[in-house]
């Protein structure tokens, strides 16, 4: 087992790369299962969950081949099994993408039900209600999720709550049903539409996705070509807040500017200066930041997938903050880990009150789960003292050589053999 030493206390200097979304590559790779010819995804990140995803299609049957380090070549025309492996598919929260995929192109799907971070329950409910309005009957076996239909046909969903999951598993299932399907109050996270471009690239035809209703009509076949997923917004928005955080002055390069909206401007209300270019974004943290009140949000609002992080910052914040969680039940689980560290925080529910202490003790900490060990890390690079962060493999899960693009920042870091 390896863990991430952090001596704080240098402030980050100089340009980082973004590397592909993580949550749009476990989206469009199991998406190309439904695809009758190759695909070539480029940008492709390199982190744990696309390694596993890859290895469940070839385990279905699929060609994947790694033309460089960021290609994958897809054929996935052999693809004979509807299951997927018990022991990969608990691995990542994303394997129910098979769900839809399988059931798309087989009308069948039968696979274990996922893993991924813990955040209290996480109910697919709205998942099932899409697939059983395309036409399927879903059974749930003793952890085991069945789906199956004659035939899938176009119909009207309305999602009772905003779902980044559903939306994308009902537009897995529904790019080749017979008619047209409409999906009401759906998620507007940058995957989805770069979920549903990856699948008009390759003959879908998907309209409205990034607004709050996608129509997809049906179509017969969906061919091969060649796709480049879009930068990861949340690695950009850890940088940002890293860069703030330390007092440093950090271009972020390699993003799409509009989809960090949310965080340039909480980062702009605490004191950061935030400049912003064509695809890249500067910024320069001062000396000393203001609290602030944040709630996090479906996509365009700030993301609940920034939250562990921008809590770090706001633990050193003047005066105090209040931020609200308002998409999972239980995600405040890392801030007890921030406590051993000397933060003043008091989670009562969904809501965080912060009081900014003047600095961060370095502590043994864990990485609770993937965006709560983010946030370790940069309480560990703001801290006094050195930081050491167990149960990193959640980091790897979603970040691609983190400690490396810190390190080339000017932090002191590294990974060692516990
Ligand atoms: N929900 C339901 N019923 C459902 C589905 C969701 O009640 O059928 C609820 C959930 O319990 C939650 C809310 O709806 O309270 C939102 O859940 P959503 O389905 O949007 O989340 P997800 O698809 O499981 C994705 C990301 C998460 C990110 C959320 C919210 C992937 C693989 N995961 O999860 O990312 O937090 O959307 O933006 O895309 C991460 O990257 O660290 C991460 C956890």
């Amino acid at each position: 087992m390896e863990k991430i030493v952090v001596k704080g206390g240098k402030p980050l200097c100089g340009e980082v790369t973004v590397s592909g979304a993580k949550n749009a590559a476990v989206a469009i790779i199991p998406a190309a299962i439904l695809v009758d010819g190759v695909c070539t995804i480029e940008n492709v990140p390199n982190i744990k969950d696309v390694q596993v995803i890859v290895k469940i299609l070839e385990y279905l049957g699929a060609s994947v081949t790694y033309l460089d380090s960021y290609t994958l070549q897809i054929d996935s025309r052999n693809v004979k099994k509807d299951s997927a492996p018990h022991d990969l598919m608990r691995k990542m929260r994303a394997s129910y993408y098979l769900l839809g995929a399988l059931l798309g192109r087989f009308c069948k799907a039968n696979v274990t039900m996922p893993g991924g971070c813990y955040f209290g329950t996480r109910p697919i409910d709205q998942h099932i209600k899409g697939f059983e309005a395309l036409g399927a009957v879903v059974r749930q076996d003793g952890g085991v999720i069945v789906v199956e239909a004659e035939k899938l046909c176009g119909t009207n969903i309305y999602l009772d709550t905003v779902s980044v999951g559903a939306t994308i598993n009902i537009i897995l299932a529904a790019a080749l049903a017979e008619g047209t399907t409409t999906i009401e109050n759906v998620a507007k996270e940058p995957h989805i539409v770069d979920l549903a471009n990856f699948l008009n690239a390759m003959g879908a035809n998907i309209k409205g996705a990034g607004t709050d209703v996608i129509r997809i009509k049906g179509v017969s076949k969906l061919s091969g070509g060649t796709y480049s997923i879009i930068p990861d917004q949340i690695e950009a928005g850890t940088f940002m807040v890293a860069a703030a955080a330390t007092g440093g002055n950090v271009l972020v390069k390699n993003i799409i500017p509009k989809h960090m909206e949310s965080v340039s401007a909480k980062l702009t209300e605490v004191g950061a200066k935030v400049t912003v270019f064509d695809d890249s974004i500067r910024v320069e943290g001062g000396s000393g930041h203001s609290g602030a009140n944040i709630k996090t949000l479906p996509y365009p609002g700030f993301p609940t997938d920034m939250q562990p992080q921008i809590v770090c910052l706001l633990s050193v914040a003047s005066g105090n903050s209040i931020v609200t969680e308002g998409v999972w039940d239980n995600r405040f689980q890392y801030v007890g880990e921030l406590l051993r560290m000397g933060a003043n925080i008091r989670v009562e529910g969904k809501t965080a009150f912060i009081t900014g202490v003047s600095h961060l003790a370095g502590a043994p900490v864990r990485a609770t789960d993937l965006r709560g060990g983010a946030g370790m890390v940069i309480a560990g690079l703001m801290a006094k003292g050195t930081t050491e962060i167990t149960d990193i493999e959640h980091i790897d899960r979603g970040y691609e050589n983190m400690v490396e693009k810190f390190k080339a920042l000017g932090a002191d870091i590294c990974r060692v053999s516990e």
